[in-house]
């Protein structure tokens, strides 16, 4: 007889990592579950790709990012959101509570997996949790399907 607790809604952590240049990872979360509970349907996710460019800057490409969700890029360990169609921003994805790395962002909602603080994924301002101050912004550009990212 197993004793193991189960944790609904908690079972699956949409992560996806791509390393195509080794020290390059990007992790995703994106949109929230669609409805189905049907498991022959796979998940919504996905992973994004992003590229070191030859003066240190990160490049994601948009289109890998769901409106109401977002990419990490775990290398820079920053967030990139997608507010609103068109609209994107950018957070360390350091949480201040105690340094974890964010890991899900669904329905403009970020979510710190070790104690669940939760940010808003257009200001990065604290919604809950024990979080004592919002995610710092990160500076970015869009040009076309592009995000850039400057070196930290
Ligand atoms: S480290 Fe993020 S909530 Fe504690």
């Amino acid at each position: 007889m197993s004793t193991e607790p189960t944790q609904p809604g908690r079972r699956r952590v949409v992560l996806g990592a791509v390393g195509g240049l080794g020290a390059v990872g990007v992790a995703s979360a994106l949109t929230a579950c669609g409805g189905s509970n049907d498991p022959t349907i796979p998940p919504e996710e996905s992973a994004a790709s992003s590229e070191l460019s030859s003066n240190g800057t990160l490049d994601v490409k948009a289109s890998d990012i769901a409106v109401g969700g977002g990419v990490i890029v775990e290398s820079a360990k920053v967030v990139v959101t997608q507010p609103a169609k068109g609209t994107f921003k950018a957070f360390s994805a350091i949480c201040p509570h105690q340094g974890c790395v964010v890991a899900k962002i669904v329905d403009n909602v970020i979510t710190c997996p070790c104690h669940t603080s939760t940010f808003n994924a257009e200001t990065g301002a604290v919604l809950g949790g024990p979080s004592p101050s919002p995610l710092a912004p990160h500076q970015l550009t869009v040009k076309g399907d592009t995000i850039t990212l400057p070196s930290a």
